[in-house]
C-alpha cells in the first residue's frame, strides 16, 4: 500500500457480489474512517478468517480491495478501515459519498493472507497497514498465544486502532504493542528486529512498499515472513522467463488459444470467450487464481509463497505467463 487497502481494476468479469448497507462509521484517526457494513433484511455475512479482504464495487465499476478489520465471530457485520488519500478513487467515495444507510455492492471475502498457527507471532504494521493484522493480533491474544507488534506510524496520534490494541496488550508488564513515532524520533529499526527474531516466530507484515522491502531484505532464509501487498511487490517477477508464445488449453470449456507476447492469459480467454473472475489485474489479490493441471507456469505474482511457486499448482492468470510451450488449466 500507500495504505488505503486498495488494489484497482475495471472488472469485467466479477464474482459473485451482494449488496449491503452502510451501519455505522467511525473515524478512527484523522485520515482514517472505519465503516461498517450489515445485510440490509439482518442476514449473517459468509464468515471469514482473519486476514481476509473485500471487494467493494464503486458506482463507476471500479473495483477496490479492503482488509476486514472487525471481529470474524462476529457473523452480522464487515468492518473496514480506509485511509483518504488525495486522488484516490476509492477514499474518495469512501470518504466522501458514504452516508449511514448508503448501498456498498461488495464480493465476498477473500484471503491471501492467512492466519497460521505457530509457537509465536511477531506482527510489524505500517499505518493503515494495521487493517488485515487487527483480526490477526484478536485472535492472537484470544488464544493466548505469545505475540507482539511493532507499529510503526507518523504519530500516535494518528495511529488507526492504537487503543484497542494497547486493550489486547492485557499483559502491560510484557509491553507487547512498540509504536514507532517518526514524529518522536522512534524510527523502527527493521535489520535489528529481524535479527533478533527468532525462527520459530511467525512474522505477518503490513504497510507500505518499503517498509515491506526492507523486511523482505532482512528476513533470514529460515524465517517464515508473510505479507499484504497492495501493490505488486517489486521482485514479483524474480524468477521470470522471458515473454513468448504458449498455448493454453481450457480443458473444462474445451477451448484453445494462443496467448502471444504482451498479451495475458485472461486478455487472451477474454477474448476467446472463456470468462475468469477478476480484479486487481495486477497479480495482487487472488481473484484470478486458476488451477494448473498440466505444464509450468512463469509466476509473476505478489499472492502465492514460494512454495506454492514451486508447486505449480495454481496460478494468477491476469499476470504469470507459462514456462513451456502449453498449459492446461483447469477452466
Ligand atoms: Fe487479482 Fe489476478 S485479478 S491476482
Amino acid at each position: 500500500m500507500t495504505t488505503s487497502g486498495l488494489r484497482e481494476s475495471a472488472q469485467r468479469s466479477p464474482a459473485t457480489t451482494r449488496s449491503l448497507r452502510v451501519h455505522h462509521m467511525e473515524r478512527v484517526a484523522p485520515q482514517v474512517l472505519m465503516v461498517e457494513l450489515r445485510d440490509p433484511d439482518g442476514e449473517p455475512l459468509p464468515p471469514y478468517e482473519p486476514g481476509a479482504h473485500i471487494d467493494v464495487h464503486l458506482p463507476d465499476g471500479a473495483v477496490r480491495s479492503y482488509s476486514l478489520c472487525g471481529d470474524p465471530a462476529d457473523r452480522a457485520a464487515y468492518r473496514i478501515a480506509v485511509l483518504n488519500q488525495p486522488g484516490g478513487q476509492g477514499s474518495r467515495f469512501i470518504h466522501g459519498d458514504l452516508r449511514l444507510g448508503t448501498a456498498v455492492t461488495i464480493a465476498p471475502p477473500r484471503n491471501n493472507f492467512r492466519f497460521d498457527a505457530a509457537p509465536r507471532y511477531r506482527f510489524i504494521a505500517g499505518g493503515i497497514g494495521i487493517t488485515p493484522l487487527l483480526p490477526m493480533i484478536r485472535e492472537a491474544a484470544r488464544r493466548g498465544a505469545d505475540w507482539d507488534l511493532h507499529y510503526c506510524v507518523r504519530s500516535a496520534a494518528e495511529a488507526p486502532f492504537l487503543a484497542e490494541l494497547r486493550e489486547l496488550d492485557s499483559d502491560r508488564a510484557v509491553g507487547r504493542v512498540v509504536v514507532h513515532a517518526a514524529d518522536e524520533g522512534r524510527r523502527l529499526a527493521v535489520g535489528d528486529l529481524l535479527a533478533a527474531t527468532a525462527d520459530d516466530a511467525l512474522i505477518y507484515c503490513c504497510g507500505p512498499q518499503r517498509l515491506m522491502d526492507a523486511v523482505a531484505d532482512a528476513a533470514r532464509p529460515s524465517q517464515d515472513v508473510r505479507f499484504e501487498w497492495f501493490a505488486p511487490r517489486s521482485d514479483a517477477g524474480r524468477d521470470a522467463a522471458p515473454d513468448g508464445r504458449f498455448e493454453v488449453v481450457c480443458a473444462r470449456s474445451g477451448v484453445t488459444v494462443t496467448v502471444t507476447e504482451g498479451v495475458s492469459v485472461l486478455d487472451a480467454l477474454d477474448a476467446a470467450g472463456v470468462s475468469v473472475a477478476s480484479s486487481c489485474e495486477q497479480g495482487i489479490c487472488g481473484t484470478c487464481e486458476t488451477a494448473v493441471l498440466e505444464g509450468e507456469p512463469d509466476h509473476r505474482d505478489s499472492v502465492l509463497s514460494d512454495a506454492e511457486r514451486a508447486a505449480g499448482k495454481t496460478m494468477m492468470i491476469c499476470v504469470s505467463r507459462a514456462r513451456g510451450a502449453r498449459l492446461v488449466l483447469d477452466i
